[in-house]
């Protein structure tokens, strides 16, 4: 039975060689939190991590991906939502619908990875996702929030929520 290593665990599944790793993700081993909007490469909704690279697993069929290759999904930057990539998103608000948001956010932590300070040019090099709600904005600055050290206060981005919080 073929093999994914998923968020560090060895994970069976069953799936003709030309399925999408998305489907099988998602059909197969229930990781719903990445999703599908185009199914040819252009939206970023079904970004994953395969050896920390960005992918977009709508094309890569599963025969394409060894066992021994590091899959992570957005169930694995973190068991709850404290990645700083994920806790500058909720301090800015940045999703609306939220559908398009765990590719952004997967895009924004490789990018982050490899340019922990990027300029406006890399960040529009790397944000090729799409967002139908227009999220664009918000998704740079969580960005340079990150960038920042994770003080959206400092960063002069900080968001007054109802209650106080910021
Ligand atoms: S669903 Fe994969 S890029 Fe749109
Ligand atoms: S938040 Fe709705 S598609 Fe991006």
């Amino acid at each position: 039975m073929p093999r994914l290593n998923v968020n560090g665990t060895l994970r069976d599944f069953e799936a003709e060689p030309d399925t999408p790793l998305l489907w099988a993700l998602r059909e197969q081993l229930g990781l719903t939190g990445t999703k599908y909007g185009c199914g040819i490469a252009q939206c970023g909704a079904c970004t994953v991590h395969i050896d920390g690279a960005p992918v977009r697993s709508c094309v890569v069929p599963v025969s394409a991906v060894s066992a021994a290759a590091k899959i992570v999904t957005i169930e694995g930057l973190s068991r709850d939502g404290s990645h700083p990539v994920q806790k500058a998103w909720a301090a800015l608000d940045v999703p609306q619908c939220g559908f398009c948001q765990s590719g952004m956010i997967m895009a924004a932590v490789a990018l982050l990875k490899d340019k922990p300070n990027p300029s406006d040019a890399d960040i529009d090099a790397a944000m090729t996702n799409i967002c139908r709600c227009g999220t664009y904005n918000r998704v740079r600055a969580a960005i340079k929030v990150v960038a920042l050290g994770g003080d959206a206060r400092r960063a002069g981005l900080a968001i007054e929520h109802v209650g106080g919080r910021s």
